[in-house]
């Protein structure tokens, strides 16, 4: 029995390890080493509760928790005092937990969002019984503000709940608060809410050479960003942050643990902060803005491979995402991209390797029949909104 668990646990391993080197489809880095913190997988680790308020259970990495929020608090310009959050399972708690301090700030809002959002957040209104609205999107995954604008005028006697992405799952499109703002002014909406669903691109957009507005400074409320994406956490998890009076709403004391209420969750996983707070530590600024540079290189190279073979691929300005049209189910299968309809995507995340997407290249060149473009007609063919 028990040589049958470890063959099958050795299995696994060597299962989830070529698995792991193969994927071109999922926004997962996986560059980085965490050994350092095995020790921590034989411990119990709770950060049950609030991340700021001690709880009677001290077996936690709350210090290393706050930590991180700082860090993000820094990076999304947030003042450190009115600012609140707490390291999530993931972006969709995040962006649950958004649109729950939204609805508890707002119980007569409505909520407005592109039809290019995650599939989770219609689930996640829908938990929260919350009214709500699709917009349509334009081409390039991005909100359509006529339709948002249309939509809004019918409705400015009800707070709005605006549910913004930047970087959205299949094009890494980025909604412009600019423009969400102008219907808000143009209607004076005085009662309403911006969250920002910033799971991949929410780490990685203050670095881009033109950044986009979208954190506490530019005027949202609550940001949630994911920890296993660029970040590149083995387990999946986020951060999320909100201005403090919002969570201020909602905050209970629970005499059993002696901490707040203010989390989704009762019990935490406390691995998951040390593992993005290593992260961070070890990467710093420097680090992570470079690892940004090195992949929204490859996203150029991929797009340029692409379009000297002919095959029908572009990109939104910045990302590194690029969209194609979906290959066979076998190429699809052998490089775990992700389909919708008949698009796919390759997202060229830190741990992916040039001589990968060359063997996708050839692989794709097969399938192309047209005659490719010429060099210079390249420049012509980028797509850049
Ligand atoms: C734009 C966007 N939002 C939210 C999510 C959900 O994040 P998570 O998988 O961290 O829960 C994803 C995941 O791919 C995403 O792409």
């Amino acid at each position: 029995m028990n040589r049958q668990t470890d063959d099958l646990l050795k299995a696994e391993l060597e299962r989830l390890t070529q698995m792991n080197a193969g994927y071109l489809g999922y926004p997962l880095a996986r560059d980085f080493s965490f050994d350092a913190l095995a020790p921590f997988l034989n411990l119990q680790i709770n950060n049950v509760g609030d991340p700021f308020t001690p709880s009677s259970l001290t077996i936690d990495t709350k210090e290393r928790e706050i930590e991180v929020l700082h860090f993000f608090s820094k990076m999304l310009r947030a003042s450190i005092e009115n600012t609140w959050g707490y390291v999530t399972n993931g972006g969709s708690e995040g962006n649950l937990y958004g649109l729950y301090l939204a609805r508890e700030a707002y119980p007569n809002g409505m909520v407005y969002y592109s039809e290019s959002t995650h599939y989770s957040v219609k689930k996640n209104l829908h938990l929260l019984n919350i009214p709500n609205i699709v917009i349509r999107s334009l081409d390039n995954g991005e909100i359509d503000y006529r339709d948002l604008d249309r939509t809004v005028k019918l409705r400015r006697h009800r707070p709005a709940i605006f549910f913004m992405n930047v970087g959205t799952t299949m094009t890494e499109a980025i909604d412009q608060l600019d423009k969400i703002k102008a219907i808000i002014t143009k209607y004076a909406l005085k009662d309403y809410y911006i969250h920002v669903d910033g799971a991949l691109a929410g780490i990685m957009a203050p670095f881009y050479k033109e950044k986009p507005k979208f954190d506490f400074q530019d005027g949202i409320d609550s940001i949630s960003i994911s920890g296993h994406k660029f970040i590149g956490s083995p387990i999946p998890c986020g951060i999320v942050l909100c201005k403090k009076e919002h969570s201020d709403r909602i905050a209970k004391s629970i005499s059993y643990v002696k901490t707040k209420d203010t989390t989704i969750t009762g019990s935490r996983n406390g691995l998951s902060p040390l593992i993005i707070w290593y992260a961070l530590k070890k990467l710093g600024v420097s680090g992570l803005r470079q690892r940004y540079e090195s992949s929204k290189e490859l996203a150029e190279y991929t797009l340029t491979q692409l379009t000297l073979i002919g095959y029908d691929a572009w990109k939104n300005k910045n990302a590194i995402t690029i969209v194609l049209k979906k290959p066979s189910d076998l190429i699809c299968k052998k490089y775990q991209l992700a389909v919708q309809d008949d698009i796919a995507h390759i997202i060229c995340m830190p741990g992916i390797e040039k001589s990968q997407i060359d063997a996708l290249i050839d692989d794709l060149k097969e399938t192309v029949f047209e005659k490719p473009p010429l060099v210079e007609d390249f420049n012509a063919m980028m797509v850049e909104f």
